[in-house]
């Protein structure tokens, strides 16, 4: 295999990477690159890639440190697509908050995601990045003084939609029956397999600070989100079809402008590392303004 070479994309993290050929399975000396580039960058972009569902699977079980000696006998899903062509894609309109898939469940944690550009025409909504460590790094000693031990509360609720949409009605609103009430978690997190912190909280379903007078939480919160979605801290991923990109979901967040069901098609086939439980049935979906 020729040797792989890395650019960053931006400052703080994610690194475009050329000279990976998509084979299962992969030798030892890539394998050990991917993972380092991974855990220090958090997002890896391929362009041009012939990736098929057992390539992409087996790359998201490689980047979360699992070692996997048979790749025959992976779980593969090629139905899990973000759409908004294919009849049963998922988010297959509107604007998407920043958050980590899965932040509001304590079942099940995903480590990663990947996304591969199937379909794809343009001009494509991107799909948006913020980094929750980085964040956590640069946070004003003030803040980090005040949240250093303090839990959120996470969980999916309209109400919480609404406010944060701050009147945007293409925001979309996704409703899981999982049977998962509120879940509280630190606000200071130590990534599990980096070690790193993570300032743990995101617009989308981050509802409140425990222990906290609701009004002074909610301004706790809102100056945390000033800081996590502050100008010039989003990296942009602009699609193209043949593109594959990983991320790591705790470190990073990520988030979408608008999608519409009569724009340019925009089918991207998701795994997740590992696969949760709670997603397998399908979320119901509305914009904020039909919520
Ligand atoms: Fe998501």
């Amino acid at each position: 295999m020729p040797a792989i070479t890395a650019r960053d994309l931006s400052p703080a993290f994610g690194s475009e990477v050329s000279g990976l050929e998509p084979r299962v399975p992969l030798d030892d000396e890539t394998i050990g690159t991917l993972r380092k580039l991974f855990d220090e960058r958090g997002l890896l972009v391929f362009r041009d890639i012939q990736a098929d569902i057992k390539f992409q699977t087996y790359l998201s079980e490689l980047l979360i440190g699992n070692d996997v000696p048979d790749p025959d006998a992976l779980p593969l899903n090629d139905k899990f697509m973000i759409s908004n062509r294919e009849p049963k894609g998922a988010a297959p309109y509107g604007r998407l908050l920043y958050h980590s898939d899965q932040m509001w469940s304590a079942k099940d944690r995903v480590d990663l995601i990947s996304l591969y550009g199937k379909d794809v025409g343009q001009p494509a909504t991107p799909t948006m990045f913020v980094s929750a460590v980085e964040a956590w790094k640069t946070l004003p000693e003030n803040l980090r003084r005040q949240v250093q031990e303090r839990s959120a509360i996470q969980h999916y609720d309209e109400d919480v939609y609404r406010k944060r949409a701050a009147g945007d009605p293409d925001v979309l609103v996704s409703t899981y029956q999982t049977g998962e009430d509120f879940v509280t978690t630190p606000i200071a997190l130590t990534h599990p397999r980096t070690g790193k912190t993570i300032l743990y909280v995101c617009q989308q379903t981050t509802q409140k600070i425990a222990g906290m007078p609701e009004a002074e939480g909610d301004a706790l919160l809102e100056a945390l989100f000033d800081h996590l979605y502050a100008p010039g801290v989003e990296l942009a991923h602009d699609w193209r079809e043949g593109d594959l990109i990983v991320w790591d979901n705790l470190a990073l967040q990520h988030a979408r402008p608008n999608v519409l069901v009569e724009g340019p098609a925009r089918t991207l086939r998701k795994t997740l590392a590992p696969f949760p439980k709670s997603m397998i049935k399908g979320p119901k979906y509305a914009s904020v303004a039909e919520a």
